[in-house]
């Protein structure tokens, strides 16, 4: 293809603003309408469960504990319903007043902004390399990574429709699927992310039960159906190979050769960095034909991002001084997350308008930070495997039993104690017991997620332990536990 082709082609893609502009306008009136709705109805599905569980979660407890703690147990019922009622008059007077959002689903992370700020380098970048697919040639396999919140599937989004779009114009059969691999019903099994991707293209596929090879036939058969360029856009891609392996992705980077009328491209989007050098090479050379990192914002791109969804999220006068800036401040610290910012800043009015309060100031952006990183954690503990847990049961209990015993706050404990311990629980809950290497992987593993703090420490001619400090903040040590023992039925 000629220097001037590209350069067409690239300008009709890039530059042909006004018609952008009028498509955007119609994509995002639909597509407004109906997250709206939806997300009216989530705001106040969540906001009822979430205040209904925060009583029942710490309200109840501190009540239930100050009362203990002043020694009039016996009467805890009659109080405790007396604290309940006024607290839960509070709450329903601080809803009946008005709001200080004015739409919160702007804050939302399902929400499309209209318009995408400070990723000008990487849209034309992936116009470019996605071009040619509207000569109806295939295009370079591309691989896109960045940290998690730096708009890389918003951006990859964001082209999916304007290709699309342009496609529509010039009558050239393109088709693109986007696939999430981190969706639970999708990650785990190669048969079910093909299952999934055949479901998307309008076939059908047992749940399970077909051999994986008449799966691929049938998924070949589909884009093979008419003449088309076919691109298929694999987000979070790391996640699907961690469970699967990546002889999945092998499989889909030869398909090509078994086609005949289409021509298939990857865009593969990962947030692990790292994720291209775990990969066998022939998968790596192959999906990387090109490829394009998103960098993470900074504090300024941040505080830009929030101010244009700020404009819209809250009523007039209700952010106070400095608020932005402070959000923005602290998701730069944390790899300049564009998505954390903004649930910083929806946290921080959730607590305020909970609290009863006008307005947002900055020390509602603190206890939001310390919300979500709570959160965050519970998170990781109620998704994570069941050994992960079991692993993670044991550290929690000894630590438990050491502080009881000694009755002091930063106790330490090792990995043989904890290895001990996990296997009583394995034999307990009945399952498999692992080595004490796998498990000492796993420890390995809480440290790179900031649950705990290992140090390795020499025990002379017994060799070298781990020396574990917990960083779970022990407000949420109670629920943590209670997260894994549900899980593990026991
Ligand atoms: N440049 C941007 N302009 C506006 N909003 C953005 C921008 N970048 C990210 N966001 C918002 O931040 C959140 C995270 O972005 P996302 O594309 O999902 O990140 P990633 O896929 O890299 O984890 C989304 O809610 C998105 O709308
Ligand atoms: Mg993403």
């Amino acid at each position: 293809m000629s220097v001037d082709n590209i350069y067409n082609i690239d300008n009709s893609v890039i530059n042909n603003q006004e018609v952008k502009r009028g498509v955007n306008n119609i994509n995002n009136r639909e597509i407004n309408n109906a997250e709206i709705k939806s997300n009216v109805n989530n705001i106040l599905n969540q906001e009822i469960k979430s205040n209904v569980n925060n009583l029942t979660n710490w309200e109840m407890e501190n009540s239930s504990n100050n009362l203990i703690n002043h020694g009039i147990k016996n009467n805890s019922d009659n109080i405790n319903n007396q604290g309940m009622k006024s607290k839960i008059d509070r709450i329903f007077d601080s809803f009946a007043k008005e709001s200080i959002f004015q739409d919160k689903s702007h804050l939302q992370t399902k929400y499309h902004p209209d318009e995408i700020i400070h990723r000008d380098e990487q849209l034309e970048q992936v116009a470019s390399i996605l071009a040619p697919a509207l000569r109806g040639e295939r295009t370079s396999n591309l691989f896109v990574y960045g940290q998690t919140g730096s708009g890389k599937t918003i951006c990859i989004k964001y082209m999916k429709e304007q290709l699309l779009n342009k496609a529509k114009k010039l009558e050239i059969p393109l088709k693109i699927e986007y696939l999430n691999c981190k969706l639970k019903k999708v990650a785990d099994t190669e048969y079910r992310i093909l299952a999934e991707l055949i479901k998307k293209m309008g076939g059908e596929v047992p749940a399970t039960g077909l051999p994986t090879d008449q799966v691929y036939n049938k998924f070949i058969d589909l884009i093979e159906s008419e003449k088309q360029t076919f691109i298929l856009i694999l987000d979070e891609i790391d996640q699907a190979v961690k469970k699967i392996s990546s002889d999945f992705l092998y499989n889909l980077t030869r398909m090509n050769s078994e086609l005949d009328k289409t021509t298939l491209s990857i865009v593969g989007i990962s947030n692990d960095l790292k994720f291209l050098d775990l990969i066998d090479p022939r998968v790596r050379s192959s999906l990387s034909e090109e490829e394009i990192i998103f960098p993470p914002y900074n504090a300024l791109q941040l505080q830009d991002i929030l101010k244009k969804r700020a404009d819209v999220s809250f009523k007039q006068g209700v952010l106070g001084e400095g608020v932005i800036a402070k959000c923005a401040a602290y998701a730069a610290r944390e790899h300049g997350d564009a998505r954390r910012a903004l649930d910083l800043l929806r946290v921080a009015g959730e607590i305020a308008e909970r609290a009863g309060e006008s307005g947002i100031d900055v020390k509602h952006i603190d206890i939001a930070n310390e919300k979500i990183d709570k959160d965050k954690i519970l998170d990781i503990i109620s998704s994570a495997p069941k050994q992960f847990q079991i692993v993670l049961l044991a550290a929690l209990e000894l630590m438990n039993n050491k502080r009881r015993a000694q009755n002091q706050k930063n106790q330490k404990i090792f990995t043989g104690d904890i290895y001990n311990l996990y296997q009583e629980l394995c034999r307990k809950s009945r399952n498999e017991i692992l080595t004490q290497r796998r498990v000492g992987d796993l420890i390995a593993e809480f440290d790179m997620l900031g649950l705990i703090n290992a140090r390795v420490i020499s025990k002379g001619r017994y060799g070298r332990t781990r020396e574990i400090k917990l960083l779970i903040p022990e407000q949420i040590i109670p629920r943590a536990r209670e997260i894994i023992t549900d899980s593990l039925n026991f």
